[in-house]
């Protein structure tokens, strides 16, 4: 009512309003254009616009789930079905209408992925340059890691590998796709234009990612700089700043000496701070020790704005997502419980080290559901009268024999777990109990039950 004829929010498509503060650890909720989400969230990953296991319907009906935002990854939809498809499928509704998904997406910006996917990637100032994985020469998906790269310690394979190998479709004009050459670029304009055509609620930058781990120090300091530079590719390219966000990556390896290269990044994000509406801390999770980690996440909290979304990326151990919250973060991703359900482990309270391996020997005679009081499909059957269930023992029964709806079941079940996790650290906070909850927590993890 008192605003100038002429005022408009800074960031039309992000709202971001924090309830409580406990500590440095904050509840907040953040309004993007497809609905509130309250914080802190872990986003499930739907890397080709689908949760493995799971049909969207699954997700928004049940009450244990419930996902307000889910990630999804440029790179992927990029090369199959195609970004321009996904734009104009359903009359321009991009990837919402394509998969039925009337809540929140966030993209990320496909560097990453062909970097820990593809070894081949080459880096340049001009983009990443990649071996076309279509051509046969490169899978994506058949050489132990998974979608986003990452290792697990199961030895099951995705289910994904035959398809991957198979050519794409891909739209003649698409900038990446200009031909089914052997090689391929991924510029920071080319990013951020399928970004724009998948409609993504939250758009990631295109980052210059090394390895936290990596040996050469200069290496670090172009990604960094270079992440600057693209970052400014990255805005001006732009085409859609009132309906998605852009939110730039702090990189710099594991350097939070004072004036060092997590410090030159952060201080070239305040120069740019109107344009974001929200930052993601980037470059972690990559093998680096707990101590090097929970210093660069303090370090990046301390320097990222208190009034926005911080979203640590790729991080999703529920023991990370109680540590890191303690220190400010908001929003996390990562494909661990979704992928590891796959391997058959189901995470779980009060049973060090947090995780059930459903296909191990002392399951095979366990009556017992999952998890005692978990509202989610596997452990409470709402068809059921006395609720129902599925024992540990059926689980892992149809396990061995490879039944696809038991994979299914314990994707729910982990999904489940993350969202009540949230919720009990969403209730810490505002109680401002969160230090008392976080110890607790750590200390079940590591002794099991109390
Ligand atoms: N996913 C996990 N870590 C990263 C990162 O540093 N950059 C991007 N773009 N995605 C990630
Ligand atoms: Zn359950």
């Amino acid at each position: 009512v008192n605003s100038p004829p002429n005022f408009r929010p800074p960031h039309p498509a992000l709202d971001f309003h924090v309830h409580a503060t406990s500590g440095r650890a904050r509840y907040a909720t953040l309004h993007l254009r497809h609905g509130p989400v309250s914080t802190p969230v872990f986003m499930p990953v739907g890397t080709k616009g689908t949760l493995k296991g799971l049909s969207t319907a699954d997700v928004t009906r049940s009450e244990a789930l419930d996902n307000r935002i889910i990630l999804a990854n440029t790179y992927h939809l990029a090369l199959q079905p195609g970004t321009e498809l996904i734009r104009w499928v359903g009359g321009g509704g991009g990837l919402h209408d394509f998969m039925g998904w009337d809540r929140n997406i966030l993209t990320d910006s496909g560097g990453f992925q062909m970097v820990s996917l593809l070894k081949l990637a080459e880096i340049t100032e001009e983009g990443v340059t990649f071996e076309n994985p279509f051509k046969g020469v490169v899978g994506n998906d058949d050489d132990g890691v998974d979608d986003d790269g990452r290792t697990d310690d199961g030895r099951d394979r995705d289910d994904d590998a035959s398809t991957s190998r198979k050519r794409p479709r891909l739209p003649p004009s698409s900038p990446t796709n200009a031909s089914h050459s052997e090689r391929m670029l991924l510029r920071p304009e080319d990013s951020i234009y399928h970004q724009n055509n998948i409609g993504s609620d939250i758009m990631m930058a295109l980052d210059d990612v090394v390895s936290s781990v990596a040996v050469d120090p200069t290496r670090f300091r172009i990604a960094t700089y270079r992440t600057l530079r693209w970052l400014d590719r990255c805005f001006h390219a732009h085409q859609r700043p009132n309906d998605q966000n852009l939110f730039p990556i702090v990189q710099g390896g594991l350097d939070t000496s004072p004036g060092g290269l997590r410090d030159i990044c952060l201080a070239g994000f305040r120069l740019r701070d109107d344009k974001a509406p929200g930052y993601a801390i980037g470059g972690l999770a990559g093998g680096e020790s707990k101590d090097d980690f929970w210093r660069v996440v303090d370090h990046c909290c301390r320097a990222l704005p208190d009034m926005k979304p911080r979203y640590l990326m790729g991080v999703g151990y529920p023991l990370d997502l109680v540590v890191c919250t303690a220190l400010g973060v908001d929003m996390y991703d990562c494909v661990y419980p979704t992928r590891t359900a796959r391997f058959g482990v189901a995470l779980v309270d009060g049973e060090a080290p947090g995780t059930l391996r459903l296909k191990g020997h002392d399951c095979a005679s366990d009556y017992r559901v999952i998890m005692e009081g978990c509202g989610c499909a596997a452990c409470r059957d709402s068809n059921v009268d006395d609720g129902g269930g599925y024992t540990r023992a059926r689980l892992h029964a149809m396990l061995k024999n490879g039944n696809p709806l038991a994979v299914s079941l314990v994707t729910h079940h982990n999904l489940a777990y993350m969202m009540s996790l949230n919720r009990r650290m969403r209730a810490a906070i505002e109680g401002d109990a969160y230090g008392e909850f976080a110890i607790s927590f750590v200390r079940k993890q590591y002794r099991g039950k109390e």
